[in-house]
């Protein structure tokens, strides 16, 4: 990897709701692993004073970041620069040129609603603020195959893909990227990890929360937009790549690429969608609104490795719990070696994805008693997470953009084939199925699973 180290952070939407949540504990965290030695500089629109924007970051911390480090926080404070003005006004950019004064390799986060991304990122250009500089951005990456083209068409006429990083913050969690180093860091899951010894693998993201106050992002949206597309065929991608050949920094994003490549596009059949009773009256929703707020889908790839098993992913909010989880079924044994003893369920493999990192393997053993019973039991090794170990996540992925590390953010080519994926069955294809909050979603979506051993409930169950 070649390193080049960014000198300047300019981050664009400072009052909004991800800087409140992640971004600012990101930089406290930042400030107290002595990190930076930048400018951070925020555009803000509606001329707000830095002390109003002090305020807010210390409520941030407060309530995000695990609590306010007064020494880190003053040199945070010293170090933040605010230059004010619309995004669509090139005074702001030129402004935002004069507080650059020089610096070589400045980070632009575009931490704000994508419909601005396309007109800030061409004032980037135009002002020469750009130069030498890299783009930091958010999802959504465009809302189909065509938008995300134009979206990357824009950002190639000012930056090089190589300066681009688009952040999925699932490529930050630890028990994300543990998937990967489970499977390639030791010698022994290659043997089962194939289609003779798997039948399937169930990956489930439920949420006991609603929309909060994202009605209105959410309408433009809906599951398969918000978390199928990026986050959980990014999880899917892990668990299903081949061993990067080789460890320069596009190995691995070459491997994810292909399984997307490899992914058939959904068809209305593989996709059950649902919406919660009580969605429509949410402020910012629409009173007929026939958004997804839970999806299923069964994917099959067309790959030597996966011919045959199937994929399926549920997610939805106000389900019965918050569980991040993916659950890998081993085949049953031939035969009973016992007359008596059944062989009862197929062995599972269980890795638990955030925020505490678990991998658990079911196993058949003997039961006390006369007879040739069995018990199924499940052993479980699991590393608990703390709130610093979720905002270091998060301020790692800024870290490696700092740092020019492309590994961990999604590539062009990658965004518009997982759009490919979903294209199909984007819009009102398939029917919405209402469902109660505190369920496990519509029960139409037990068919895509039926010969799959129905949903299993997730154990890894997160308590808020
Ligand atoms: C976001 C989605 O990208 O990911 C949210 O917009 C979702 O709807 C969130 O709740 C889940 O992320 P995490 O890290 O809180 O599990």
């Amino acid at each position: 990897m070649q390193i080049k180290q960014a000198d300047a952070l300019v981050f664009f939407g400072a009052t909004g709701d991800l800087a409140f949540k992640k971004i600012f504990p990101a930089l406290q965290s930042m400030e107290q692993i002595e990190f930076f030695d930048m400018p951070i500089i925020a555009v803000t629109r509606g001329g707000r004073r830095k002390e109003d924007l002090l305020d807010r970051v210390r409520k941030s911390l407060e309530t995000h970041g695990g609590g306010v480090d007064e020494a880190a926080f003053g040199r945070l404070a010293d170090r933040l620069r605010i230059v004010s003005g619309e995004y669509d006004d090139p005074a702001t950019f030129r402004k935002l040129r004069g507080a650059l004064n020089g610096k070589a390799h400045p980070v632009f986060y575009l931490a704000i609603p994508p419909s601005a991304y396309a007109g800030i990122i061409t004032e980037l250009g135009q002002s020469g603020c750009a130069q030498g500089g890299r783009l930091l951005i958010e999802k959504p990456f465009g809302y189909d195959v065509a938008s995300s083209r134009e979206l990357n068409r824009a950002i190639h006429q000012v930056f090089d893909e190589s300066d681009v990083f688009r952040l999925d913050h699932y490529a930050g969690k630890l028990p994300v990227q543990n998937i990967l180093l489970f499977r390639f860091a030791n010698a022994f899951p290659e043997a089962f990890w194939n289609r003779q010894f798997i039948s399937s693998i169930k990956i489930t993201m439920a949420e006991s929360f609603g929309v909060k106050s994202r009605g209105r992002f959410y309408e433009e949206a809906g599951a398969i937009r918000d978390v199928l597309q990026n986050h959980l065929f990014l999880v899917l991608a892990l668990l299903a790549m081949e061993p990067p050949a080789g460890t320069d920094e596009e190995a691995l994003r070459d491997e994810m690429v292909k399984v997307y490549k490899s992914m058939r596009p959904l068809t209305a059949d593989d996709v059950v969608r649902g919406q919660f009773t009580g969605y429509r009256r949410e402020e910012g929703v629409a009173p007929d609104s026939n958004v997804e707020t839970y999806v299923a889908v069964r994917l099959f790839l067309n790959s030597w490795r996966w011919e045959g098993v199937p994929f399926f992913i549920r997610t939805g909010k106000k389900l019965a719990v918050t569980a991040n989880e993916v659950l890998i079924e081993l085949r049953r044994p031939p035969r009973n070696v016992l007359s008596g003893a059944e062989p009862g369920q197929a062995n599972r493999l269980r890795f638990g994805l955030g925020p505490d990192l678990s991998i658990a393997m079911s196993a058949m053993i003997r039961k006390p008693g006369l007879n040739w019973e069995l018990e199924d039991v499940e052993m479980v090794a699991c590393r608990e997470a703390s709130v610093e170990d979720e905002v270091a996540a998060y301020r790692d992925l800024l870290r490696s953009a700092m740092l020019g590390d492309t590994v961990p953010f999604a590539r062009a080519d990658g965004v518009e084939t997982q759009w490919r994926v979903v294209e199909p069955v984007l819009g009102n294809v398939t029917p919405v199925f209402e469902y109660e909050p505190g369920t496990f979603g519509p029960k139409e979506a037990d068919r895509l699973v039926e010969a799959s051993g129905g949903w299993i409930p997730p154990q890894h169950i997160q308590y808020s």
